[in-house]
């Protein structure tokens, strides 16, 4: 023997003799299942109708263009993505709505739906790269065969922007319609009431609404905050007077005013429903205000998780900004300025839609403008510190995982009436 285990196989293989599992091929150990009944690979994905969907219609046409069948797959590949999106999104929604947020188990569950959310996006954002191993000519020669087809037409990704919270009024319309006039029945009525039920952006902002710590008899955050701030910028003021170089001086002075004005606004209720109405801030004061405190106090136990989903809310709505600009990116190497096979402008209808007002949250986004130097932030006295540090607290949900919304009130209230 040459004490090589390549040239030994070999050597069996000669022989007529395969080594038997028992021997050394620990790869071929187990029993074939498939053949004892039971639903099987195929039947299981129901691939049948999956991978009998692709029809090339340059073929139909009797003209068969070989990269319709990439465009095809791939729009398939995005839609089916979308109803996973659309999966998780209903059951974000649901703990939101039923009140399970308060079980801080269920907060857990939220931000690792989110997380997968945000994480498809990411995926569907790449994934324009491998349409574009198609040019624009091999585009053009089956492009007749789809119209009027349209991406615009998607009703899963319709669904998608009302459930997350995109705003009717900040749509940029479509040759001067509603989105809705190109939808019609059923797929029209379900458009129609996923404006109307609670979107995720509703449902986040009630939920900021009740954060711990607001409430003006208890620890009273905002109105501390007010007083930090100003406090803070007092003595900002001071210590440019000493300055002693004026030129210099006069930059910090002009810093300085920006800074209050930017402060003055923040705590300025009317200016705050104003830029509501004009659709350049989307939560609630009261929201708005709940979120800053998560910010401050992210690292007390109990606002741990919740400054995640935070962060993560603010994951979701990069990529689809991307999303979109990718799309309008490719769409224009496509079809240059061409008008779409839907009957927009193409490029320039597209290009219009990246923007703010597709942002859903963009007052998250907007609160790095309002962060201040930790010294500024206003102290935790000892009970709401303890009531943020120590989640087993007063939480009845601890209990039980189904939550009894009136029963943490109670004990909520009985914690913070002590603050
Ligand atoms: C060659 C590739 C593509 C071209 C040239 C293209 C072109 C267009 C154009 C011109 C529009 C505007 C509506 C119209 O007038 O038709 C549009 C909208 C849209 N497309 Fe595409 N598209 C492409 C690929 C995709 C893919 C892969 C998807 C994935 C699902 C997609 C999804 C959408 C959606 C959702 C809209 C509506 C966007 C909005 O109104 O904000 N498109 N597309």
């Amino acid at each position: 023997m040459s004490g090589c285990p390549f040239f030994e196989k070999r050597h069996l293989l000669f022989k007529n003799k395969l080594p038997s599992p028992e021997e050394d091929d620990a790869s071929q150990a187990g029993d074939n299942k498939a053949n004892k009944g039971g639903i099987l690979y195929g039947e299981y994905l129901q691939l049948d109708k999956i991978l009998s969907g692709q029809v090339l219609q340059s073929e139909v046409k009797g003209n068969k263009i070989h990269d319709e069948h990439l465009f095809i797959v791939t729009h398939q590949a995005y839609e089916l993505w979308f109803k996973q999106i659309l999966f998780e999104l209903d059951s974000v929604r649901e703990i939101f709505t039923r009140g399970h947020v308060r079980d801080e188990r269920n907060m857990l569950k939220v931000n690792t739906r989110m997380n997968r959310i945000v994480t498809i996006f990411k995926l569907l954002v790449e994934q324009f790269a491998v349409l574009e191993t198609m040019t624009a000519l091999d585009f053009f020669d089956f492009r007749e065969y789809l119209s009027p087809a349209s991406g615009f037409q998607s009703f899963q990704f319709r669904l998608l922007e009302n459930k997350i919270g995109v705003l009717d009024n900040l749509r940029v319309p479509y040759n001067k319609r509603h989105y809705r006039d190109n939808f019609k029945g059923h797929d029209s009525e379900i458009l129609l009431a996923s404006e109307q039920q609670p979107s995720l952006l509703k449902l986040v902002e009630e939920w900021l609404e009740r954060t711990p710590g607001l409430e003006e008899d208890g620890f009273n955050f905002w109105s501390k905050l007010e007083t930090c701030i100003f406090e803070g910028l007092d003595k900002d003021r001071d210590n440019i007077t000493t300055i002693p170089d004026a030129e210099e001086k006069e930059e910090m002075k002009a810093e300085w005013v920006q800074k209050k004005e930017v402060f003055t606004s923040l705590f300025d209720e009317k200016r705050h429903e104003h830029l509501l109405s004009k659709g350049e801030r989307r939560l609630s004061y009261k929201a708005l205000q709940g979120a800053l405190m998560i910010y401050f106090y992210r690292e007390e136990p109990r606002f741990q998780v919740p400054f995640q989903l935070l962060t993560l809310l603010m994951d979701m709505d990069a990529p689809m900004t991307k999303w979109r600009y990718n799309h309008v990116c490719m769409v224009h190497r496509m079809i240059g300025s061409k008008a779409g096979t839907g009957g927009s402008s193409g490029y320039h209808y597209l290009r219009s839609t990246v923007s703010d007002r597709y942002k859903v949250f963009v007052d998250l986004f907007n609160l790095a403008t309002f962060l201040v130097p930790h010294h500024w932030v206003p102290k935790l006295n000892p009970n709401i510190h303890t009531f943020l540090y120590v989640a087993e607290c007063c939480d009845s949900s601890y209990g039980s995982s189904e939550d009894s919304d009136q029963e943490w009130r109670r004990l909520f209230l009985c914690c913070s009436c002590k603050f």
